[in-house]
């Protein structure tokens, strides 16, 4: 049963409820690629592919061997799928489909409003006829593509550099309301498809940039305007380098109700430096619960859109770099243990559970207490698979009653009381942690919780 559940108490770790299960043995063998890794935090490692190198051995063998998400670099952009009005060309970017679906890899979709590489009789047009053109290619690709795509880029790269506006573009130039109209047009076409916003220098939170991205997702969520994600290209160099509060943009945004992801990861520089900034990156994803994975803008350095920053993970031979070694560290992998077959590919046995795919939390309690009330916070930690879901469950003495809680929904106010996950917080990757709290009158709690994972 895959949603066996599991009981532990607090502090310790053993004890399955679900029978005969061996519990907990620890990672025998760590995953050896970045996409087993990943997979093994609950998360996705792709990376961008142009589609003319899939006849390149080399590049051709480590996209097989190392991810499960790919982007299409430049052949699902607008000039590419509609070269002329309304005679779209799909030959080329379903080569990637294909390709995918060979791999077993998650696809995103990339992109389809956006002001760059529109094709010359769009970039020609301007008001009701180039609204009408972006939402019939909106509806035509997205339509070609149901069920084939994870997440689309919507739009991209709509902001201005500087002051936090938009940008200019003719589609800006088509009202305000453009951004919102693709975004509804986008969910028309398919309803099951992730849509994201994705922009360039939306990494550092005081950036003004990142402000006026924020406020803008802030405002589609106040008013129902469909958007699922936030996409942050992160193409990080000296001019726009990594920001120390990465992982403070990466949460501020979840927070919205939003998923995030890192669309076009490239960190310009070499060695330990690059290394370790790589790792930071990975950190940063797996500390955001909604941080749905990673994707690097090229595989080879000499791949790169910027190969002169020599910015990815593999040299020009194709031989992983110090980078790569410190991302697949950071996701919890090792080149170091050959793992026979990486088991995060869920072989589908029905009715023998695998203690790795057996979820289980613990939750540890702190209680800051004073005369006549309390409040209490709990860290959820997950086992060694990602958990879909938690319920934690504790006693209160009597007389005691909780009266708010945050992230988290409460199960009753006195004696014996759960807080379940609420709808952002419920997906923790293996090994990673969650926080609730709540506040109350009367005596406190003692630190004794259980945890139940879903
Ligand atoms: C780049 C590609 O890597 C290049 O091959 C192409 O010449 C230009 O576009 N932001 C994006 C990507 O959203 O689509 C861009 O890709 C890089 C910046």
């Amino acid at each position: 049963m895959r949603r066996s559940r599991a009981i532990l108490t607090v502090l310790t770790t053993g004890a399955l409820t679900a029978g005969a299960l061996t519990v907990l043995s620890p990672a025998a063998d760590a995953a050896s690629t970045l996409g087993s890794a990943a997979a093994g935090q609950g998360r996705y490692f792709g990376t961008a592919v142009s589609i003319n190198r899939l006849s390149d051995a080399t590049y051709s063998s480590i996209l097989n061997r190392e991810f499960n998400s790919v982007t299409a670099e430049n052949e699902m952009k607008i000039d590419a799928l509609e070269p002329q009005q309304n005679q779209f060309n799909y030959t080329t970017a379903d080569r990637l489909i294909t390709r995918a679906n060979e791999m077993g890899a998650k696809v995103r979709g990339h992109t389809l409003a956006w002001h760059s590489q529109q094709p010359g009789w769009m970039q020609s047009m301007s008001g009701t006829a180039l609204r009408n053109a972006m939402k019939n290619h909106i509806t035509q690709v997205m339509t070609h593509y149901k069920g084939k795509i994870d997440s689309w880029d919507v739009v991209n790269e709509a902001f201005d550099d500087s002051n936090g506006g938009r940008r200019d573009s003719n589609l800006q130039r088509t009202g305000n309301d453009w951004i919102e109209d693709a975004f509804k047009t986008a969910r028309a076409a398919d309803p099951a498809v992730k849509l994201c916003y994705n922009d360039y220098n939306t990494d550092n939170w005081t950036w003004a940039k990142t402000q006026g991205v924020y406020n803008m997702v802030k405002d589609f969520k106040a008013r129902g305007v469909p958007i699922d994600c936030v996409g942050f290209q992160s193409h990080f160099n000296s001019g726009s380098p990594y920001p120390s509060n990465y992982r403070t943009t990466l949460q501020n945004f979840a927070d919205l109700g939003v998923d995030v992801q890192i669309t076009e990861l490239d960190i310009e520089g070499s060695g330990t430096t690059q290394a370790n900034t790589y790792a930071n990156v990975v950190r940063d994803c797996l500390a955001v619960t909604r941080c749905n994975g990673i994707t690097v803008w090229g595989i080879r350095d000499s791949d790169s859109w910027r190969a002169s920053g020599t910015p990815l993970l593999f040299d020009a031979n194709g031989n992983p770099k110090q980078a790569y070694t410190s991302t697949l560290a950071a996701l919890g992998g090792s080149t170091s243990s050959p793992s026979p077959s990486t088991s995060s590919s869920a072989s589908p046995s029905p009715s023998v559970s695998q203690s790795s795919g057996t979820r289980a939390c613990t939750a540890t309690v702190t209680v800051n207490a004073w005369t006549g009330g309390f409040v209490t916070s709990v860290k959820v930690t997950a086992g060694s698979a990602a958990l879909t879901g938690w319920t934690t469950g504790l006693t209160l003495p009597a007389g005691s009653a909780v009266t708010n809680s945050w992230s988290a929904t409460a199960s009753g106010t006195s004696g014996a009381v759960s807080f379940t996950n609420v709808g952002y917080n419920g997906t923790v990757p293996a090994g990673g942690t969650t926080e609730f709290g709540f506040q109350g009158t009367g005596s406190a709690p003692s630190t004794t919780a259980t945890c139940t994972a879903r």
